[in-house]
């Protein structure tokens, strides 16, 4: 069978180039102009052995190896001549190995190998590897076999999979690709690249996130191929209905992912993975940034004007400008005489100090950086043993190899002079690598590894990855028991372990802007919710409008900070006249307001791998028309945001999910499963509260923790029916939580035509600093008359919109309104 498929449809995999736009361009007849490059198929399945979770399956020569990795997750692996390499991987989170259940059977055509909910097929004849559910639904189905090529560039091999692609299949996922949210119908690759001012399609950039999710006829699958090296994948560019994914090196080696759920799929990603540890409370809070903020005096004088407008930040940037000729670890003590003192007096105005590191070490034998590194052998070495160097800002530079344990135990304390001063939080930048003129490293450059060692071409994706994993290793320790914040540009599958992240260099157009909340909802179904762009554009100049309108989308970007190119003009909230000033900080308290909520969905990223954006495909998978919606989105369970994306634009058109939605600031109800035109005047978006939703608000605060709050409001949406909420709290800066230290709430209202009933559950040992809740029961059907709060009748007062309020005990069990 295995010869009967014609090769000529795989042939030209390579002989296909990638304009900048992602579409293919086929070069000149390939019998003409180049060497047949041979590639070699599986051809029919001899015999397997069984070890432990493992099956391996051989064609006399080459072996596959099926293995039962949990219930729904299945891994296949690919050794042309016999021998897989060492079982190693950057991006898996450390998991017991656990005995999952599982047979094997087989007819006269095929091996199957069964779990309680999915079967993993192997033809015979073919060696065509299948997934299907119990009920023998097929989710994803080989094309071709499984094949590989010698590699005209070294010695190892370039490895295939390919795919069949059902007409009706969409695909989501690939981390921060820069196109629509659907990825069909082009090609991409992943190469870690540094690419300032990248256009909407250019590819690759900062991130490799080899992972998707495909959706066909409303079930969906998740494919996750760890390979560290350059990797493609085609969603059926070349062939439309193919799907493949290969790679210049390493492993055929990848995960299958059942769903059927996109939620399920992306769940079970992070458990594979891992996930965002939980973030410092201000972390999540609103963050100024600037390509530089100096000297002092002008850091001063940013934090003070937020103080003295009254707009709310809890964090101030120090990008490259505060080191010593851009040497990593120290100050220009020009610009920052006393940055202890600077970082004190901040802190007391509460203020988070967060600075830049970046990868490229001053070649400076008078630099103790430099020095240490030098003596201990740390910088990378190329083919011939000279050093790596490239210059990037501090000049010639040479560069940590991250991959090697020692140097990432060096390099996370070398953060401690720095966490001395008081600094917060660590932003690890130019880590693709990037370097001046040639790009980045030159292929040969060595790695160690992990001791696998190998050459740049298979460390570039995770460099820096493993840069800012020794970062956030390093800050650990030295910050004890405190939750490091770190932000890293360049990014490998897992590394959300260690990092937030954004999406780089972008431009202050409105296409960026619709890119923006494009990357971000897919950053989020590939493991990295903890996202953000830089809010008005990196380069570039946005108007007042666009750059409110961003700040807008801000608020409901789990990382909100505004970064700006240090030759635009300035970007404070108040840069654009008080119009926009007011429209911003009207904003910005919007984030504060819904800071506990925000806080509660990190969680259920982090404890239950819940993504915090959710395209509309996610929340509604059964209606096909979804699969192609992409402007509105989910913000965790219960809201749902279109930000506005065009300049003037009156009104648009919003789709709502099933159920009862509240506009945010009327509270006037709209019903879900239909679109609604919406007006979106300047000093409103749309924003929609779920009906049958708890979500709990915050006073305006000018940063986290700035007060105590003597009671938790709770607006209630009232819906007819059932509906779920949950709440998280904890000490906001400690990792308390892991001994159990945090509270989560599960509150279920019920809604009838005269009474609501709120039911609560409360797990976790922490104890909140306030007493009680006041409950808002916003769009109750019925004037209430009496309101009992676990048998005790408590009053019904009103607040200044006429809504009925209700003070109830914090730990309530059951409130009945009727
Ligand atoms: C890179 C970063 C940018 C930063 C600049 C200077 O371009 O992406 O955020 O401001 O370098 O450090």
């Amino acid at each position: 069978m295995a010869d009967t498929i014609k090769k000529e449809d795989f042939a030209n995999d390579l002989l296909a180039e990638e304009s900048l736009d992602g579409n293919i361009q086929h070069v000149n007849n390939p019998v003409l102009d180049l060497p047949q490059i041979e590639k070699k198929y599986l051809s029919s399945v001899k015999n397997y052995v069984q070890e432990g979770n493992s099956y391996l399956f051989s064609d006399g020569r080459s072996r596959v190896e099926v293995k039962v990795v949990t219930e729904e997750i299945i891994r296949v692996r690919l050794a042309p001549q016999g021998s897989f390499l060492a079982d190693f991987s950057y991006a898996l989170a450390k998991r017991e190995e656990q005995y999952v259940s599982h047979t094997i059977e087989d007819d006269e055509r095929y091996y199957k190998v069964k779990t309680n909910t999915v079967v993993c097929l192997i033809e015979k004849s073919s060696f065509l590897v299948s997934f299907q559910d119990k009920q023998y639904k097929e989710f994803n189905t080989d094309h071709a076999p499984m094949h590989w090529e010698e590699s005209p560039d070294f010695g190892g091999y370039y490895v295939y999979c390919s795919k069949e692609a059902k007409e009706d299949e969409v695909y989501f996922g690939l981390g921060d690709k820069a196109t629509n949210l659907n990825l069909r119908g082009r090609r991409y690759k992943n190469w870690n690249s540094d690419t300032y001012a990248y256009a909407f399609n250019q590819d690759p950039l900062y991130k490799t996130i080899p992972f998707y999710i495909g959706v066909t006829s409303g079930d969906a699958y998740g494919i996750f191929f760890d390979n560290t090296f350059k990797t493609f994948f085609d969603f059926g560019a070349e062939h439309k209905d193919h799907t493949s994914f290969w790679s210049e090196g390493g492993e055929m080696q990848y995960y299958y992912i059942h769903g059927p759920q996109i939620m399920d799929v992306v769940k079970r990603y992070h458990s594979l993975t891992g996930t965002h540890q939980q973030p410092p409370m201000w972390a999540i809070g609103y963050h100024q940034c600037r390509w530089s903020y100096y000297p002092d005096q002008r850091v001063r004088e940013v934090a003070n004007e937020f103080r003295k407008r009254e707009i709310p930040c809890d964090a101030m940037y120090l990008d490259i400008d505060y080191m010593d000729g851009y040497r990593c670890f120290t100050w220009n003590k020009h610009y920052f005489p006393n940055p202890k003192k600077m970082i004190s007096d901040l802190a007391a105005n509460g203020f988070k100090t967060v600075v830049m590191i970046d990868p490229g070490i001053k070649v400076d034998d008078n630099y103790w950086v430099f020095k240490e590194g030098k003596e201990n052998n740390y910088f990378c070495r190329r083919g011939d043993d000279y050093f790596m160097e490239g210059y990037v800002w501090p000049g010639r530079c040479q560069f940590p190899d991250f991959t090697n344990p020692k140097v990432r135990e060096w390099w996370g304390n070398l953060y401690k002079g720095l966490v001395d001063d008081g600094v917060a939080g660590f932003w690890n930048d130019m880590n693709e690598p990037a370097v001046f003129g040639r790009g980045t490293f030159p292929d040969d450059v060595r790695h160690h590894i992990e001791g696998h060692r190998g050459s740049h071409r298979k460390a570039h994706n995770v460099y820096g990855m493993q840069m800012v994993r020794a970062t956030y290793d390093g800050l650990k320790k030295l910050y004890k028991n405190k939750r490091p914040f770190t932000i890293t540009r360049a990014a490998y599958s897992g590394v959300q372990r260690y990092s937030s992240v954004w999406t780089g260099d972008n431009i202050a157009t409105w296409e960026h802007l619709r890119l923006g909340t494009l990357q971000l909802q897919r950053l989020s179904v590939s493991g990295l919710s903890f996202c953000g762009t830089d809010i008005g554009g990196f380069t570039g100049e946005p108007d007042g409008e666009l750059y409110t309108r961003w700040m807008q989308f801000g608020v409901f970007s789990p990382f909100m900070r505004v970064h700006s190119a240090g030759d635009t003009r300035d970007r404070e909230p108040w840069s654009f006249g008080p119009e926009w000033e007011a429209i911003c900080k009207k904003f910005i308290e919007l984030r504060y307001k819904l800071l506990p909520y925000i806080y509660s969905i990190f969680w259920q990223q982090h404890k239950y791998g819940e993504p915090i954006l959710r395209p509309i495909a996610l929340l509604e998978q059964h209606v096909q028309k979804n699969m192609l919606r992409e402007e509105e989105f989910g913000f965790g369970d219960n809201i749902l945001v279109s930000p506005v994306l065009h300049p003037n634009q009156t009104n648009k058109v919003v789709y709502l999910p099933e159920g009862d939605w509240y506009y945010y600031f009327n509270n006037q109800v709209y019903k879900g499963s239909q679109e609604h035109t919406i007006d979106t005047p300047l000093d409103e978006m749309p924003i929609f509260m779920k009906g049958g939703s708890v979500i709990p608000e915050y006073p305006v605060m000018q940063y986290t923790g700035e007060h105590r709050i003597d009671s938790m409001k709770l607006n209630v949406f009232f819906t007819i029916g059932e509906t779920d909420s949950y709440i998280y709290t904890d000490h906001g800066d400690t990792f308390a939580y892991e001994q159990n230290v945090f509270l989560e709430k599960h509150i279920i209202t019920q809604g009838t035509e005269n009474s609501l009933t709120i039911l609560q559950t409360i797990e976790g040992l922490y104890t909140e600093r306030y007493d009680s809740c006041v409950l808002h029961l916003i769009g109750l059907p019925f004037e209430p008359q009496s309101v009992n709060v676990d048998g005790v009748k408590v009053q019904v007062q009103k607040d200044d919109q006429g809504v009925s309020i209700a003070v109830v005990e914090k730990d309530f069990r059951k409130v009945l309104i009727q």
